[in-house]
């Protein structure tokens, strides 16, 4: 047993022992007394039980290719086509309205990730993202907010889950900016857990002598995090039952559509998705639909060639319900969900990881070398009593930033967003056909958030190269 420990941590020494991943104490002797708390204080919060059944169930058993048994796509509601749609549409349209204003819903980001493919040093939302004024992803976020809560006549409070990751540098970056115009006391902050990972013989992975290496939990983590944090108590006190459920990089997302929000209202849901049509069978995004008779989001890599290129009698795919992060929940919902934990199974992702070799040097390997674990909010789907999926334009609602370079990069989402600013225009009677170069355009949510609002903006208006800034 090792030396030096407070006798109320005996119990946790125990613990590690027990758990044979007393390597992490190799280097024990040469921490000092901060160092050996710090160390102390991250195992406490290991869930030793939790890791030795992902161990033997994930990394050695059965569970490892996370098999997704028999396979049905899920049927949605498509993007209206005839006057009746329209007028269906047009009904929840008006349902989600009086939701938000009677401030029902709140908006809830997820922005705990580690944005490793993006390769920006610092959290993702801090990435300047718009085309002509360089707004961040975070700015972009809170205009909208902004916008849609003076459209309603209400506070819109935003929840931001953040992890240990990029927690402190979130909050400083919203206080520098004094909150992009929001009420600071409107903006809740909490964290996510986190969760070690191990290495192929079930062994915690120390990067550094007094660290083990952990990762946040996955963004199903934010369902028990919004309990945990008391951020579902202070939406109760708010009076908020519907809770609008976004991810930080997609540049083109509507937070809290009222179309949305109304079919999900009108069709008592309690936990609902958008997704896109999925038209090239390769595409690599996940497909909502059922597993062993389980709502879900079916991985892209869970598809036989055979299930991944089938179409139906009108030629569209069989599995065509991209998923795109984009939920609507009831606070109700994730009270239930999250009664005695975190509720929903978790995935395994052979990755590089950093470690500590035998002679205690850093490396960085080059293939990967050991296992996070991460759990998918949309595992949630299949808890609920009912739901609803809605099909939208991908072109007005999802363009994410998560590579470099290449597709879902920053590059595509200007792109994006300058087409989408250029629908909007021609929608309220402007064509740019004529007159300049408009590779560069952009329009703030706080002058329009819709196209219609655009419009109405611009009626009368003679010239619109007042505007260009
Ligand atoms: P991604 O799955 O794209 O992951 O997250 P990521 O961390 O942003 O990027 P990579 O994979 O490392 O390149 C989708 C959304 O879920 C959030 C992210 O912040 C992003 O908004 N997320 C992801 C969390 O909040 N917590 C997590 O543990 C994982």
């Amino acid at each position: 047993m090792i030396q030096g420990v407070d006798s109320n941590k005996q119990g946790l020494v125990k613990k590690i022992y027990d758990a044979e991943q007393d390597h992490i104490f190799r280097y024990w002797d040469e921490l000092d007394p901060t160092q050996r708390n710090n160390l102390l204080t991250q195992l406490e919060e290991v869930d030793f039980d939790l890791l030795t059944t992902l161990n033997s169930d994930l990394i050695h058993g059965s569970k490892k290719n996370g098999l997704a048994g028999n396979l049905e796509p899920a049927e949605f509601i498509k993007l209206p086509k005839t006057q009746d749609e329209e007028v269906r549409f047009e009904k929840a349209k008006t349902a989600g309205e009086e939701a938000l204003r009677a401030g029902r819903v709140a908006a809830f980001l997820v922005a705990g990730g580690q944005g490793s493919r993006l390769g920006f040093d610092g959290a993702k939302g801090k990435f300047p993202i718009s085309p002509v004024k360089n707004k961040t992803l975070f700015q972009l976020h809170a205009e909208k907010i902004l916008a849609s809560s003076k459209k309603y006549g209400v506070t819109i409070p935003w929840y931001i889950m953040t992890s240990l990751l990029n927690h402190a540098e979130t909050e400083t970056f919203f206080k520098e900016n004094d909150f992009f115009g929001l009420n600071s006391s409107d903006v809740v902050f909490f964290t996510q857990a986190m969760i070690p990972a191990l290495d192929p013989d079930g062994k915690l992975v120390m990067d550094a002598r007094d660290n083990i290496f952990r990762n946040p939990n996955g963004h199903g983590g934010s369902l028990a995090a919004l309990k945990t944090s008391g951020a579902l108590d202070d939406m109760k006190r708010r009076g908020i039952d519907l809770i609008s459920y976004f991810q930080v990089d997609n540049v083109l997302i509507k937070i809290c559509d009222p179309v949305f929000i109304g079919f999900h209202v009108l069709q008592e849901a309690e936990m609902s998705a958008k997704i896109v049509v999925k038209t090239d069978p390769a595409e690599k995004v996940g497909v909502v639909g059922f597993m062993d008779g389980e709502l879900g989001v079916i991985e892209y890599s869970d598809l036989s060639e055979a299930d991944e290129t089938a179409r139906n009698g009108d030629g569209s795919l069989k599995f065509q319900a991209g998923s795109i992060a984009i939920h609507i929940f009831n606070a109700e919902f994730v009270e239930r969900e999250t009664d005695g934990g975190l509720n929903l199974p978790w995935h395994l992702a052979h990755k590089k990881i950093p470690y500590l070799n035998e002679n205690g040097e850093l490396v960085n390997p080059e293939s990967p070398n050991a296992y996070k674990f991460e759990t998918f909010v949309f595992d949630a789907l299949g808890h609920a009593k009912s739901t609803v999926i809605l099909e939208v334009d991908r072109r007005e609602e999802f363009s994410p930033v998560k590579n470099a370079e290449g597709s879902d990069s920053p590059d595509t989402a200007r792109k994006d967003m300058v087409a989408q600013y250029k629908r909007w225009l021609q929608h309220a009677g402007h064509d740019l056909t004529k007159g300049g170069n408009h590779a560069k355009l952009e329009i703030s949510p706080l002058f329009a958030n819709d196209p219609d609002e655009l419009q109405e903006k611009l009626s009368g208006d003679k010239n619109l190269g007042d505007y260009w800034g």
